[in-house]
């Protein structure tokens, strides 16, 4: 179609199509309940019974998936819609439709744009194959408390690096070619905006408040970023910001988003957020709610139906938001035009078979896992495990299982998926790999005749993820026995563990003499994992979210405001009587097989200035036989300023690709940009004065540079 044509339908549409269009339902309504090929993400809401004429004027449908069953609903509504626009179909592909992928969060730990750009790339075209249009994905919610069950679906702790990988993905997914999304492509959906990841103590859909200078410099940061790579959508949050709900909040909504950072396309709210202003107590009733959300410049309502049951009545008595439709809608039509839906608007089923689990995705989701996973400890090189290791015993409640896709894992089928005895099986099938749910299983003999232990503990899947919060982030005591109990053997031993959330491991770290940190791989998550364990591959991940020694210790994160005093020895420091000072493992952590060093640091110069950046540069040296990916990052510290400033914050990082046995140089720039900060007029500011520079760590070297 062209604009003049889109204009035409536009102007032909009745008020109730308008709403319709800005509307979103379950598909069941138009075809029954399925099971399987429909998936609720939320609480269903009284009102659904649509008369005919709004049912077949309705803009789009969650969650249906599989071509079959897009085309099913899109036939059963064309037959009876006046005007006959396609639905687009949404749906929530957080890490691949079919072929399942890392969870975001581990993800995150490649620090790899290439490895989620890829990852986005493969979901969208599962996703296109089975006529789905648009991903309510990336997530990019900045996370500090492991509490909270969703930040599994977060890219960690740091604004940085969680906007780079949305923007990653939002490319990925959308493949715009053209200025036009592909037809393998499918419009992004970033979300939440705003905040939604600092509810507060870790609670899901609980409160949020907190400073604007904290929003503009972190937690909207992420937005901000992945914003410039033109998402066709933007979730709103379920949460208030302030005291006011964001589903209704023009300051966030318009002011923010659209006025400051400039995002021009879809709005659409959260499940039923609509409706929740009532709940929370900001509406009296559906209209209001209604007429809040429209303020607030919300496009589309999911779920809930308050725009269709009242629109009559919102344009009588504000007349002004009419224009706001009309831009609403004429952006929904655009988008179905760009997508190509009104000369197709049904998916190819012949060939979505050929698409969902190819081959490439499926190398491609090993490769992934490997690069997610984190190791954490490794005392005496106890991994990997050495080829005289020739019986070896799997035992805890993941050595068996293929539940290693993580929360909402889509269409991701456990039959798909290796498990890690299968893995460890594939890796050396000379191997003798005995797998057991716990030691007791095991037959005396066995173990008496095994030469290395790996003991798989974990958090359930279905303990993190939306609506998942926990207070209690110690391993299960029995896995906790387990491996004491293991440890009692006498037999060298490494453990994995599996989840969607770092837990709090103080109290069993020292009988782990070696760790490695897996998240939920996805399909090919034993193939993987077995892969470093094994020793074919080096982890080479590094942690995005600090790990907390305790529950009580989080929110915990690495770039926490300087304090007057200082956590020390001290009881007069900011620090826990009973826990030891910072997090067990913090941001940035992570081993590797490679033993790589760092020398030659060198800075081109003591004095930054408006027109330079200056050179840090260095060499990595890799004297092993992998090849593999170094991940280096560089943290600045403010040392005196007006304002006060984090202890250290990463202003840039590099997966450097080192070569086996070769030595790398690696720079990186710093530049002005990099020591300006909102001060607390909300002035972005750069003050004269000295800044440390340093890479990965304290131990080594660190630059003093003057503006
Ligand atoms: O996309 C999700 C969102 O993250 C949480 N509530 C439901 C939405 C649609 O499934």
């Amino acid at each position: 179609m062209d604009n003049r044509q889109l204009e035409d339908l536009l102007a032909s549409m009745t008020l109730k199509e308008k709403f319709g269009q800005l509307t979103q339902i379950t598909g069941e309504l138009y075809v029954g309940k399925v099971d399987d090929e429909m998936v609720e993400t939320g609480p269903s809401y009284p009102g659904h019974v649509l008369e005919e004429e709004t049912l077949y004027a309705i803009g789009s449908v969650i969650g249906a998936s599989s071509a079959k069953m897009t085309n099913r609903i899109q036939a059963e509504y064309l037959k009876k819609s006046r005007l006959k626009i396609p639905l687009l179909f949404m749906h929530d592909a957080i890490h691949g439709y079919r072929t399942i992928f890392p969870i975001p969060l581990g993800l995150s730990c490649s620090w790899d744009e290439r490895i989620l750009r890829r990852v986005a790339e493969e979901t969208a075209s599962e996703l296109r194959a089975a006529g789905i249009h648009v991903n309510f994905s990336p997530m990019v919610d900045l996370v500090r408390d492991a509490r909270w069950g969703r930040v599994m679906e977060s890219f960690g702790e740091d604004h940085l690096l969680s906007g780079n990988l949305g923007k990653a993905m939002i490319e990925g997914y959308q493949k715009v070619s053209d200025g036009r999304i592909s037809p393998a492509g499918v419009a992004a959906c970033l979300k939440h905006f705003a905040a939604y990841g600092a509810g507060i103590a870790g609670k899901d859909y609980n409160t949020v408040d907190m400073s604007l200078r904290e929003f503009y410099e972190y937690y909207g940061k992420p937005y901000e970023i992945a914003l410039q790579e033109k998402p066709r959508f933007v979730m709103s949050s379920f949460n208030t910001f302030n005291g006011v709900p964001v589903t209704a909040s023009p300051a966030m909504l318009k002011e923010i988003l659209r006025g400051q950072y400039g995002f021009e396309d879809l709005l659409i709210s959260d499940w039923g957020a609509v409706a929740e202003l009532m709940k929370h107590r900001v509406a009296g009733d559906g209209r209001e709610a209604a007429e809040l959300a429209l303020n607030a410049g919300v496009d589309i309502e999911m779920v809930s139906t308050h725009y269709l049951a009242h629109f009559e009545e919102i344009v009588e008595k504000r007349p002004d938001l009419l224009r706001d439709v009309d831009a609403a809608v004429r952006k929904v039509l655009r988008l179905k035009n760009e997508l190509g839906l009104f000369e197709h608007p049904y998916a190819d089923e012949a060939a979505e078979d050929t698409i969902l689990l190819n081959p490439d995705a499926l190398a491609f989701a090993e490769e992934a896992g490997r690069r997610s996973c984190v190791l954490l400890k490794n005392e005496n090189e106890t991994l990997p495990m050495r080829p005289e290791h020739r019986n070896v015993v799997l035992v805890g409640p993941f050595a068996r299982t293929r539940e290693l896709l993580g929360n909402w894992a889509c269409k991701g089928r456990f039959r798909d998926v290796v498990s890690l005895k299968e893995g460890l099986k594939q890796a050396d099938g000379s191997r003798s790999v005995a797998a057991f749910d716990t030691l007791e299983d095991c037959p005396r003999d066995v173990l008496e005749r095994c030469d290395y232990i790996v003991v798989a503990i974990g958090e359930h899947w279905e303990k993190s993820g939306e609506g998942h919060s926990s207070v209690k982030l110690e391993p299960e005591d029995e896995q906790q026995r387990l491996i004491r109990a293991v440890k009692a053997t006498g037999r060298p031993y490494a453990c994995v563990c599996f989840s969607g959330r770092p837990l709090a491991l103080q109290d069993i770290v020292d009988d782990m003499p070696a760790l490695l940190w897996c998240w939920y791989p996805g399909t090919r998550a034993g193939a993987a994992v077995a892969s470093l364990l094994t020793g074919q591959a080096t982890p080479s991940g590094k942690l995005t979210m600090s790990f907390p020694r305790y529950s009580a210790q989080t929110p915990i994160y690495y770039n926490e405001y300087s304090s007057g005093r200082p956590a020390n020895a001290s009881s007069y420091s900011s620090r826990y009587q009973d826990c030891g000072i910072g997090p067990l493992f913090p941001f940035g952590h992570g081993l590797t097989y490679a033993g790589a060093t760092y020398s030659d640091f060198g800075i081109s110069g003591s004095r930054i200035t408006d027109t330079e950046d200056l050179k840090v540069t260095f060499k990595i040296r890799n004297p092993s036989r992998y090849d593999y990916s170094e991940i280096v990052i560089l943290y600045i510290e403010d040392l005196v300023s007006k304002t006060v400033r984090p202890v250290r914050e990463m202003k840039a990082y590099r997966v450097v690709e080192v070569p086996a046995y070769a030595a790398v140089d690696v720079e990186m720039s710093v530049s002005l940009e990099d020591l300006k900060y909102l001060d607390a007029d909300l002035r972005r500011t750069v003050e004269p004065g000295a800044f440390r520079i340093y890479v990965n760590d304290l131990d080594r070297p660190a630059f003093t540079i003057e503006y």
